[in-house]
């Protein structure tokens, strides 16, 4: 299932739209009903308005009625390379919007190296109302 998912992310991020930085980055999101969105990062001249893969999958979902998320599969990097991008501060706080501590976030260069880590530990003591 990780597989799969990256391999989704692998997809996703063809789409990218990142002319301005170069890096290229897809995303695959793992619905509790079993259902998975994909995103992509699309930037912006301006800059500013520019979205990440993660928020692009998570908007795209929430969007269409999901709210209950079980991991995300994030893959990036220059044309060419690839890394295993953590998820921004922003994203970070839009994933605990929605997800518990215990959601998984899977780093990921390509299917076999990889690594995870919970929402909880890469942004303990969250902002909430
Ligand atoms: N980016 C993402 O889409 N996700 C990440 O986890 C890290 C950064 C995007 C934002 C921008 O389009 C480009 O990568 C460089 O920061």
């Amino acid at each position: 299932m990780v597989k799969d998912l990256i391999n989704k992310a692998i997809e996703a991020r063809k789409f990218s739209y990142s002319p301005y930085s170069g890096f290229q980055v897809g995303a695959a999101l793992l619905c509790k009903d079993g259902t998975v969105y994909t995103g992509c990062n699309v930037e912006n001249a301006a800059y500013g308005p520019s979205n990440c893969a993660e928020r692009t999958a998570i908007f795209k979902a929430v969007s269409e009625g999901k709210r209950e998320f079980e991991k995300i599969a994030i893959v990036g990097g220059m044309e060419g390379e690839s890394v295993a991008p953590t998820p921004c501060g922003v994203c970070r706080q839009v994933m605990s919007e929605f997800c518990d501590p215990s959601f998984e976030i899977i780093m990921a260069k390509n299917e076999e190296d990889y690594e995870t880590a919970t929402l909880g530990e890469l942004l303990p003591r969250s902002f909430d109302l």
